[in-house]
């Protein structure tokens, strides 16, 4: 399956990205893989014809949002984000009919529809920058609560206003869980990602992004880390360390919308060519603008 891989990315001029989430296999073979802010930078500068996503629908739309002249497909076309359903373009115009004053902040993890209706986009890895640049006294901050609440906290002179949206995964990851497994492991570094569950980030010793939370720990003397974020960052840190130690902050840290990219995902992707992200042209270029304002920042 990696030589038809390959040898179809070549015959096709193509670039498999990949998120960190994405199985390790993928890892392998992508061109890059990345954090959500990363891997839209690599797709904004692709000059590849086709681009293959190994993520789920909102990263793959970011991409063809950056670079529409492109084709993107998403190997799967149900792997989507549960947060990023959270939150509809309806809902989100409502919220600014009743702030309207209020900047408006989407986290990438949305979708193109909502991304239109915002001002500026944001990723864990530039939350806290993105927000610190809005002159706006108030934000609207959709859709993740706890990413939202992290960033407020940094913003006191702020006026925040949140929806009820979050991952179901990191959420239910909890600050009883990192307690647990801290007494368990008394000589570990915590390392969280800001879209776990309430009061996580006060504990954490190191919040951040997928890629901010990988160097965290390569960068650090540690021995021991507990990781509050999905199970690949966790085996692809034990591989690369294999003399420490990498334990999950709860059981079940798993993305299953990103573990439907598999080899043979991305091969059929590649062979049949199906599953292109198409936008309408209204919602790419307002889109467009938002994601562009969060990388020019
Ligand atoms: P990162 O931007 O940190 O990669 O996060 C993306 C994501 O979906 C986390 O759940
Ligand atoms: Fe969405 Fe959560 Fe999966 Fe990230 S981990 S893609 S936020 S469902």
């Amino acid at each position: 399956m990696i030589e038809a891989i390959k040898k179809l990315k070549r015959e096709k001029n193509a670039l498999i990205l990949a998120h960190y989430y994405a199985p390790l296999e993928i890892w392998e073979i992508a061109d890059a893989i990345g954090d959500s802010l990363e891997l839209s930078r690599k797709a904004a500068q692709a000059t590849e014809d086709l681009i293959v996503f190994c993520g789920v629908r909102f990263m793959a739309e970011s991409a063809k949002i950056l670079n529409p002249d492109k084709k993107v497909l998403l190997p799967v076309a149900d792997a989507g984000c549960p947060m990023a359903d959270m939150i509809t373009a309806d809902a989100l115009r409502t919220l600014k009919e009743e702030h309207p004053e209020a900047g408006v902040i989407c986290y990438v993890n949305s979708s193109a529809e909502v991304k239109a209706e915002s001002d500026i986009c944001c990723t864990s890895a530039g939350a806290l920058k993105v927000a610190g640049s809005l002159p706006h006294k108030e934000i609207i901050f959709v859709p993740d609560k706890n990413l939202g609440s992290y960033v407020a906290s940094h913003y006191p002179e702020k006026k925040f206003y949140f929806i009820d949206g979050y991952c179901p995964i990191h959420n239910s990851c909890t600050a009883e869980d990192l307690k647990r497994a801290k007494a368990l492991y008394p000589n570990a570094l915590i390392a969280a990602h800001p879209e776990c569950g309430k009061g996580t980030s006060e504990i954490a010793d190191f919040v951040g992004s997928t890629t901010g939370i990988l160097d965290f720990c390569r960068k650090s003397d540690s021995e021991e880390f507990i990781i509050g974020t999905e199970i690949e960052i966790v085996r692809a840190l034990q591989k690369e360390f294999p003399q420490k130690k990498f334990y999950e902050a709860k059981e079940a840290f798993v993305c299953q919308d990103m573990k439907k990219n598999t080899l043979s995902t991305l091969l059929k992707a590649l062979q049949e060519e199906k599953n292109e992200i198409l936008l309408d042209e209204k919602t790419l270029r307002l889109a467009k603008k938002a994601l562009e304002n969060m990388i020019n920042l």
